[in-house]
């Protein structure tokens, strides 16, 4: 039998086990929660590297590149300034697509080649025009040089360029940095 000493010590007992109980699903709850973040942004990570063009169109080409640079930064530490300026949410899919595969290639080529420490992304909307301007200031290379035309890297970023009907100039000096710039019409000629 209970005695009225013993149903005072029950108490305190039961107040500490609600305690725990509380902190413990509050715990569980935290920890669920963190597994969905995780699980989110890893899925922002892989729309943005993988990307598939409707995707891409769904993200809006600012949002799908600012990702990819923060990731290249942290692979690679090298300090990747990205901003985008007047750059509207929906671009003709095949504009968009364009300038997102310059720049992973752009920026690879910056990562495997050439030691830069502080590189620049630059996208500008401007006059129905997008301007993409990548800057480094790395090794530098020879741009007329065999080694610079005999690879398939530059000439595909041209290739994607030119049939969007945009231009693409690649500015080097070795020991001087390299600077690409691009520029996309976002108009069709049809509905210019
Ligand atoms: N940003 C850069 N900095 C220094 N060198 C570069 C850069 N981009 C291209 N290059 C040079 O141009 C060459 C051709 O580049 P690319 O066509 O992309 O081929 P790949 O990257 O497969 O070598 C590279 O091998 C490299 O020597
Ligand atoms: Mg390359």
């Amino acid at each position: 039998m209970k005695t009225r000493g013993d149903t005072k010590r029950l108490g305190p007992a039961l107040t500490c086990q609600a305690r725990m109980l509380l902190w413990l699903s509050c715990a569980i709850w935290l920890l669920i929660l963190a597994i969905m973040i995780s699980a989110v942004s890893a899925d922002v990570h892989r729309i943005s590297c993988g990307l598939h063009p409707a995707q891409l169109t769904q993200l809006g080409l600012a949002v799908a590149l600012n990702p990819y640079c923060l990731e290249v930064q942290s692979a690679h530490h090298i300090a990747i300034r990205f901003t985008a300026r007047d750059v509207p949410h929906s671009l003709r899919e095949d504009a968009a697509l364009c300038v997102y595969r310059v720049t992973q290639e752009a920026v690879q080529n910056i990562v495997k080649h050439n030691g830069a420490k502080t590189v620049t992304v630059e996208l500008i909307a401007e006059n129905n025009v997008i301007h993409l301007n990548i800057t480094d200031d790395g090794r530098g290379f020879e741009v007329g040089a065999k080694r610079a035309t005999a690879s398939l890297g530059l000439i595909s970023m041209s290739e994607r360029v030119r049939l969007v009907r945009g231009r693409i100039a690649v500015n080097s000096k070795p020991g001087q940095g390299t600077r690409v710039t691009v520029l996309v019409p976002l108009q069709n000629e049809s509905s210019a």
